[in-house]
């Protein structure tokens, strides 16, 4: 693995935003952009980012391990959803989009779907608990899901489209209580 010339040229850019010594900092920048590349972080980008600013294999896998924004195995070409199982989507129905997740995609998470599209895992919190259940699809949150919308939703993805993202009921937070008039 190797940034393209690019890419390298942005992860510079990131380090210089650090005082001098501190370029390790960047690490996170530079870990997403590997993956962005890759589609998801292999050992040799880890490598890569890790020569880059100067630090041992080990501590850049240990900032790769820690979030689960970065993918350790390969995941689906067209998108990886992440389905929120934490309490508020938990007691909103999180098992039935895990459910519907088994049945579209593969029956384990991490596990790329047979035409290779797509790809699914459970993941604690994502912090938009007020529109439980909900699900993150590349950069986008997916709120107020239900089966039938995730599996339209895993429709439309397969089928190359863009799903729109928000709310997927029609409700937006910034409508006050009891709802737009
Ligand atoms: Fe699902 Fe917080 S519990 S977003």
């Amino acid at each position: 693995f190797a940034f393209t010339p690019a890419n390298r040229e942005w992860a510079e850019a990131q380090m210089t935003k650090y005082p001098e010594g501190r370029q390790a900092s960047a690490i996170i920048a530079l870990l997403w952009r590997a993956q962005e590349q890759e589609g998801w972080l292999t050992r040799p980008a880890i490598e890569h980012v890790a020569d880059m600013l100067g630090l041992a294999y080990i501590r850049a896998l240990e900032v790769a391990t820690f979030y689960f924004m970065f993918q350790l195995q390969p995941v689906g070409k067209t998108a990886h959803i992440q389905i929120c199982g934490t309490t508020s989507c938990m007691i909103c129905g999180a098992e039935d989009l895990v459910a519907v997740c088994r049945e579209k995609i593969a029956p384990r998470p991490h596990e790329v779907s047979a035409d290779g599209q797509l790809s699914w895992e459970e993941v604690e919190c994502l912090g938009a608990c007020s529109n439980a259940p909900m699900a993150q699809i590349g950069k986008d949150y997916y709120e107020d899901l239900t089966a039938a919308r995730l599996g339209e939703i895993l429709d439309e993805l397969r089928q190359g489209a863009v799903p729109v993202p928000g709310p997927q009921n029609g409700r937006f937070a910034s409508e006050p209580l009891g709802g737009a008039t």
